[in-house]
């Protein structure tokens, strides 16, 4: 029997694990230890992924969120390795660019514990995002690298990451959706929260700490959000760094023409992605989902790591420096369709993970 100890931490995080987890406990011969950091820990921003996406209980619940990065960094990396010296597993899976991430990655490769890294390649060249320094570390500690794109194969290559480690195994994210998906109905009772119609609004979400840290930005986001709202309501699930930065600056006041609402459960968002007119973003899982389900994204960063659905033109890549150029984006998208594309796979990313995680194991 073959033991894998799986960190997650952060929500998009549960996500991703949703769709592989349930392909580990479907596969004969292997057992999943999960460990949860902590990093997120609201109801709604945690427990709701697990009850509704039938995600294990974890093994360990590590509740440690908050502080500088260092610090979460740190703090996590100590209680890790502690576990993994005691579970002694044949390999580590992390998932993404968050700190959890990190310090899951770090505290095997310094056991000299296999690790496995899901959605490997990614990159945004940008150093000053903290999940670019989490992603290209973690890829660097990895001795097996499962990609979801042919892009994030390349950049891998252009790092000198070559070879069978490399394996471009597709989208979890696409698994999910199409999973979960279909549970979110398309005329459902789902857009309640919020009170809009299929098709008349816009939704948006906000996190990014390049979005949300600097005072400008975070302006030029919500005045922007605003003038949309002038047209077609605008529904915002609110992440707590948003919510808690729009309070330290005093900008509570710019969300009062929009619908605001704490995050949803995957399902409600899922709902609400399949039925909005446009969707505003600096996420990256909810660009995808919004070509999952063929919405026009606009998504509010300098640079994506998801670059295909920019050239297919699916997505427009609009830097929030400027109230009038997100709002007059958003009304520019209404309508449109990109090209037909597939680049994220067959939505068997998860049975292929577990495959070559097994077959990786037993060599
Ligand atoms: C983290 C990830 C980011 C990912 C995002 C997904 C890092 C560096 N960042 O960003 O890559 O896209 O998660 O959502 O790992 N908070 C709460 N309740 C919660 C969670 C957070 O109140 O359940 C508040 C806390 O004040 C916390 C702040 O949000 O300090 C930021 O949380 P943190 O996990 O540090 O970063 P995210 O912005 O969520
Ligand atoms: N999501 C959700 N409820 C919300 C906002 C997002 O369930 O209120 C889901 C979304 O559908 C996607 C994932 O969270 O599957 C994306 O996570 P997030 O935006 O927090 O992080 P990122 O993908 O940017 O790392």
């Amino acid at each position: 029997m073959k033991r894998i100890l799986t960190v997650i931490g952060a929500r998009p995080q549960f996500i991703k694990a949703a769709a592989v987890s349930r392909a580990i406990s479907a596969t004969k011969g292997v057992n999943e230890i999960l460990v949860h950091t902590g990093q997120h820990y609201d109801a709604n921003m945690s427990d709701i992924f697990f009850q509704e996406m039938g995600i294990p209980t974890p093994a360990y619940q590590l509740d440690i969120s908050g502080g500088s990065h260092g610090q979460m960094t740190g703090r996590m990396l100590e209680q890790l390795e502690a576990i993994m010296l005691k579970e002694q597993p044949d390999a580590v899976l992390v998932y993404g660019d968050t700190n959890s991430t990190m310090a899951g990655a770090l505290a095997a490769a310094k056991l000299n514990i296999p690790l496995a890294h899901v959605e490997a390649g990614l990159r945004s060249f940008n150093c000053r995002m903290p999940e670019e320094v989490n992603r290209v570390l973690t890829d660097h500690c990895a001795s097996l690298l499962l990609t979801p794109t042919d892009t994030a194969t390349q950049n891998l290559a252009e790092e000198g990451i070559t070879g069978d480690q490399v394996v471009q195994v597709g989208d979890v994210m696409y698994d999910a959706a199409l999973f979960f998906g279909r549970l979110a109905g398309e005329h459902s009772n789902l857009l309640e929260t919020s009170g809009v119609d299929v098709g008349r609004f816009v939704l948006a979400t906000i996190h990014r700490q390049e979005n949300t840290d600097d005072p400008e930005r975070l302006r030029a986001v919500f005045e922007g959000l605003e003038k949309v709202a002038r047209t077609l309501p605008v529904v915002v699930p609110l992440h707590p760094r948003t919510k808690g930065r729009l309070e330290d600056a005093g900008m509570l006041n710019l969300t009062d023409n929009l619908k605001t609402v704490a995050p949803l459960g995957y399902i409600e968002m899922v709902a609400h992605e399949r039925a909005a007119a446009v969707i505003v973003t600096d996420s990256g899982g909810v660009q995808k989902e919004a070509f999952f389900y063929g919405v026009p994204c606009v998504t509010l960063r300098d640079e994506t790591e998801w670059v295909e659905l920019v050239e297919a033109g699916w997505n427009r890549l609009v830097p929030p420096l400027n109230a009038a150029i997100i709002a007059q984006a958003v009304s520019q998208a209404v309508g449109t369709k990109g090209q037909n594309v597939t680049p994220y796979g067959a939505g068997d990313a998860s049975e292929r993970i577990v495959s070559t995680l097994l077959r990786f194991l037993r060599k």
